[in-house]
């Protein structure tokens, strides 16, 4: 069964002034899939993502999680099935300066449990080590690299062992090694917990390795690739008119190392 089912989702924002940000938008995600939204700014990308996160109601339209309708249920119930099931990573990771490396990735556990006992307390470091910040564990955020507080972000993305994980820009603010291993450990947890994804990006590289490319236009999908059936320059050559990072001259850029 799919895990995530949107049907003829529209967003207007405002009401003597309206935009409409999303203009029925259907999309189907399986469980365990690898998928980027692409698009220009101002498309409806993170006002789809804070649909799919039920942080924000559509006007119209429904979500299905494995069926369920998720927006026919509670504030409070929306909130309980998002601290369960999902993980957000976001461009500015939100983290709370005065805490440290253990305690900002134990908070969701806390918000959702109460406390933290022994098991939730190795799990935490079991994900700090993972994502490579094992040495700062006891450093407060505010003293951690922007990479190295992203790092910090994800492991605190995946506490609660979430089923979909939904990520707005994660390589955004990140100097180009530092987005390449960010990538990599998105990756790679997709691939061993079976985590779904769907990535928000202006990264033609991160698009290039997803299973799936789904571009917004004004509020519509555009267009929907399944890369899995398509080599890398293919992938890379079919991302090329998108509006993702373009270089100046307009001319294909080299697909990326391999
Ligand atoms: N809270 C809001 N109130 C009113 N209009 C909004 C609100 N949030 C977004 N919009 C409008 O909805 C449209 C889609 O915005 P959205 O933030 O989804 O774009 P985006 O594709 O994420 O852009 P970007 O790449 O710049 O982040 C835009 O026209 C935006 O101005
Ligand atoms: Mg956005």
């Amino acid at each position: 069964m799919a895990d995530i089912e949107l049907e003829g989702i529209r967003k207007v924002y405002g009401t003597a002034i309206s935009t409409v940000a999303l203009r029925g938008v259907d999309l189907t995600v399986p469980a365990g899939e690898y998928a980027a939204i692409i698009g220009r700014s101002g498309s409806g990308k993170s006002t789809l993502l804070n649909i799919l996160g039920t942080l924000d109601r559509p006007t119209e339209g429904r979500m299905r999680f494995e069926g369920r309708d998720l927006f026919a249920a509670s504030d409070d119930k929306l909130a309980e099935f998002r601290s369960g099931t999902l993980g957000f990573i976001f461009q500015f990771h939100y983290l709370l300066p005065e805490f440290n490396t253990l305690e900002n990735v134990l908070l969701p556990y806390r918000i959702r449990h109460g406390r933290a006992d022994g098991a939730a307390v190795r799990r935490a470091k079991e994900l700090i080590e993972k994502v490579g910040v094992g040495p700062r564990m006891y450093n407060r955020a505010n003293n951690l690299s922007g990479g190295e507080q992203q790092r910090v972000a994800i492991a605190r993305s995946l506490i609660n062992a979430p089923r979909v994980i939904l990520a707005d820009e994660p390589t955004g603010n990140l100097d180009t090694e530092t987005s390449e291993s960010v990538k990599g450990l998105l990756r790679a947890i997709n691939r061993e917990f079976k985590t779904t994804f769907i990535i928000v990006t202006h990264d033609r590289h991160i698009a290039a390795g997803c299973d799936r490319v789904i571009e917004i236009e004004d509020g519509s999908i555009k267009r929907d690739l399944s890369t899995s059936e398509l080599s890398r320059d293919e992938t890379w050559a079919e991302l090329a008119p998108c509006n993702c990072r373009e270089r100046e001259d307009g001319r294909l850029p080299a697909a990326p190392p391999a």
